[in-house]
């Protein structure tokens, strides 16, 4: 039986993942495979503290060149994140004629062009299904279930820790900055967790996504991205009155010859799939030309789900190897000589159907000078809620909209928030009811 082996870069926790899955599950993988899976050196800054795996000393290094370099390593697997060394050790490994296998998310949406461009002139392959969705299988998915497809629409709940924060916001009651805590002290969210919340992980993964979906080159900077920290409790309980659920969605619709890309958190039907999608799971629904509604449901992140993933990227590459191709499927699903740059539909021309939630002076005339703003501006009203009378302060006064165009959206909030009997800044939340 012919034997392939592998470098690791990386022996955190995904890194940890992929050893165990090669090591419990080695007899159905060669049974599958026709081939041994030899994990031959890992590399790690760290190759001193307890992991969940055990593993003989000499294969451990501190050094990624030992396996850079190594001759008999075939695949090179890059679990370290973030953009350096990363990129410069897949570069280096590609340059050396080693195939690839990464979850670098972050890496990928920067400096994709960079990195695929050389994976097809050198004639290796690279996996990346672990980048987007975690064990969601949503690259092969685009790149050959869906390749015959032309795609109208991806909707995707691509951020674990959003939505869990939202689902616990949803369900329980409590603030954000609450839930926020709560996930950082059960480890859940990072310390820091700015990339999360502020929707960036969001926009790397749907960059990934929309490159293979499109075949087209992303600039990350033209991906319209709002995060969830202005989602109050009071906008979760007006959401579920007008049958709502608040998610942070990423959005890709195909409008002629532009896309539209946008992750914000999006008002969607309670009855909706994506709306029944909870806790730290991702999900995706796909609308192809041909193949109507498809749905992709599981873990975007966690230590064996991820390492699936990365192993069914290592199977495939390892059966290009056994049959002595490669590039058989381009790593964007189009060769990167025909990839060109996508065109984004500029945010101010999307059509949507929209809620307000307005501070407002509770006295006689503030609902028509609110209604008479929204009228000049093509704005037409679908619904309106007002509640409770106050002493003091303002009171909330919820609209939502018929289909409007963002441009005329902004320049109408815009005048209202200058209004005396408006008292704070107007909420706005984009509502996906039909697209989907
Ligand atoms: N930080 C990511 C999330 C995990 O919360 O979904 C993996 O991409």
């Amino acid at each position: 039986m012919k034997t392939i082996h592998l470098g690791l870069i990386g022996f955190g926790t995904i890194g940890t993942g992929v050893v165990s899955l090669i090591q419990e599950n080695r007899d159905l993988i060669e049974n599958r495979l026709g081939a041994r899976l030899n994990l031959k050196k890992i590399a790690d800054l760290d190759i001193t503290s307890p992991r969940k795996v055990s593993v003989s000393k000499d294969m451990l290094t501190t050094d990624a060149r030992e396996i850079i370099n190594d001759p008999e390593i075939s695949v090179v697997i890059e679990l370290i994140g973030g953009y350096e060394p990363a990129r410069t050790f897949i570069l280096d490994a590609m340059r050396n004629r080693k195939h690839v296998v990464t979850a670098n998310k972050a890496l990928l949406a920067t400096y994709g062009n960079e990195i695929f461009k050389a994976s097809e002139e050198l004639g290796v392959d690279i996996g990346f299904e672990a980048s987007v969705g975690g064990t969601i299988p949503i690259i092969k998915s685009l790149k050959e279930s869906l390749v015959a497809n032309r795609l109208r629409s991806i909707f995707g709940i691509i951020n674990g820790t959003s939505n869990y924060i939202l689902t616990k916001m949803s369900d329980e009651g409590k603030s954000f900055d609450d839930v926020l805590r709560e996930a950082q002290e059960l480890g859940f969210a990072e310390a820091d967790p700015t990339f999360d919340i502020e929707g960036i992980d969001t926009a790397h993964k749907l960059a990934i996504t929309l490159s293979l979906a499109y075949g087209k080159r992303v600039k990350l900077e033209d991906v319209y991205r709002e995060g969830i920290a202005g989602i109050s409790q009071q906008d979760i309980e007006f959401a579920g009155e007008l049958g709502y659920r608040i998610k942070l969605l990423a959005i890709a619709i195909q409008r002629d010859e532009f896309v539209e890309a946008r992750i914000h958190p999006t008002m969607i039907p309670l009855d909706h799939l994506l709306a029944n999608v909870n806790g730290n799971f991702n999900a995706f629904h796909i609308v192809g030309d041909a193949s109507g509604s498809v749905f992709l449901y599981g873990q975007g992140a966690g230590m064996m789900p991820t390492a699936s993933a990365v192993l069914s990227d290592i199977i495939d590459i390892s059966r290009n190897i056994l049959k002595g191709v490669s590039g058989r499927v381009p790593a964007r699903s189009q060769s990167e000589n025909v990839i060109h740059e996508i065109m984004l539909l500029p945010m101010d021309y999307i059509v949507t159907n929209y809620y307000f939630r307005f501070s407002a002076i509770d006295r006689p005339g503030v609902l028509s000078k609110i209604s008479g703003v929204l009228g000049e501006n093509n704005i037409s009203i679908a619904a309106v809620i007002q509640k409770g009378r106050r002493q003091a302060g303002p009171v909330p006064i919820v609209m939502t909209t018929h289909k409007s165009k963002e441009m005329d959206v902004q320049r109408a909030i815009k005048v209202i928030d200058q209004l005396n009997i408006i008292l704070g800044k107007t909420i706005v939340i984009r509502i996906e009811d039909e697209k989907l």
